[in-house]
């Protein structure tokens, strides 16, 4: 960390300079996450101060940076500084494929407010396409609309759910390979299923159960809802298990929420944590809208 300034520490101004600036980090209240400052991410990122994020993130999972106001394309220059951006499976409510800077919403074509969004799925506990064989690293979300009230997004973090298992589980879950697939996201979230032409794009996939943190070192429990049964083992039972792994590394001491302001952008490590939106809103009255580039990752092992 010792690119990074401690709080306390002054920091550039935001709007000012050339570049972005460099990152002030800020432990949040409570177990992870952090506040981070002094940068306007409209504006190219040096090598340090892409670096120090990089660092941040390892250490704390979740990094808030407030008041931002970028725009798609900033959003994706910003994003690339961090490795290759990824486009989605799914397609929009107009049938047209996601872009690279996808919309998450509650909006219907016409742009109104509606209960019945086209991305229910991420109502369920999930990490970010981990039903491509090489999931995503990060998650970027910019909030652009937020309800007055609700709307907030969950984390669990797979990590320490690993490490407080008992040893008789860590022993009976080690080396075991879970299946993931949109298939199984879209019947596990109630949602139509999956198209044929989605099914092509994305066959199944299987990762450990237990994964490493490519960066920490750290071991993470690597379920979620895209996962359909364990490999070897009959289906109900697989499924069985994975269900049971889910509920205990969401339990409440696992979980920090979330709770959104207009022009955060909000990065998360994927590899080693699992996350949801609550839907805790009035969906058919209130816009939520926030825009999300994911950065590609590494083969889990
Ligand atoms: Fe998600």
């Amino acid at each position: 960390m010792e690119n990074v300034e401690t709080a306390g520490h002054s920091a550039a101004p935001q709007g000012m300079g050339r570049t972005a600036g460099f990152p002030t980090v800020q432990p949040l209240q409570g177990f992870m996450g952090a506040a981070v400052t002094g940068l306007d991410l409209s504006k190219p990122l040096d090598d340090s101060a892409r670096d120090a994020i990089m660092n941040a993130l390892v250490e704390h999972h979740i990094l808030v940076f407030p008041n931002q106001n970028l725009t798609k394309d900033e959003q994706y220059a910003y994003t690339e500084r961090f490795g290759e951006v990824e486009g989605h499976v799914v397609r929009g409510l107009d049938g047209v494929k996601s872009p690279q800077v996808h919309m998450v919403s509650n909006l219907d074509l016409d742009g109104n407010p509606t209960k019945t969004p086209a991305t229910s799925g991420n109502f369920f506990w999930h990490t970010d396409k981990s039903y491509h064989d090489i999931p995503s690293l990060a998650t970027l979300l910019h909030a652009k609309q937020i309800p007055p009230k609700g709307g907030s997004t969950q984390f669990a973090n797979i990590a320490n759910a690993y490490d407080e298992l008992p040893d008789v589980m860590k022993d009976r879950i080690q080396g075991l390979r879970a299946v993931h697939s949109w298939e199984a996201n879209r019947d596990n979230t109630f949602n139509r299923p999956a198209t044929d032409e989605e099914k092509a794009e994305r066959p199944p996939v299987s990762h450990p159960i237990v994964r490493t943190h490519p960066d920490s070192g750290r071991k993470v429990l690597y379920v979620g809802i895209h996962t359909s049964h364990i490999e070897g083992m009959p289906v109900a039972e697989g499924r069985e298990l994975l269900y049971r792994l889910l509920d205990f590394a969401t339990q409440p001491r696992f979980v920090h929420t979330h709770h959104w302001r207009e022009g955060e952008l909000v990065m998360w490590d994927n590899r080693c944590l699992m996350h949801r939106a609550t839907g805790d809103f009035e969906m058919d009255k209130h816009a939520r809208v926030l825009h999300r580039t994911v950065i590609r990752g590494t083969v889990p092992y």
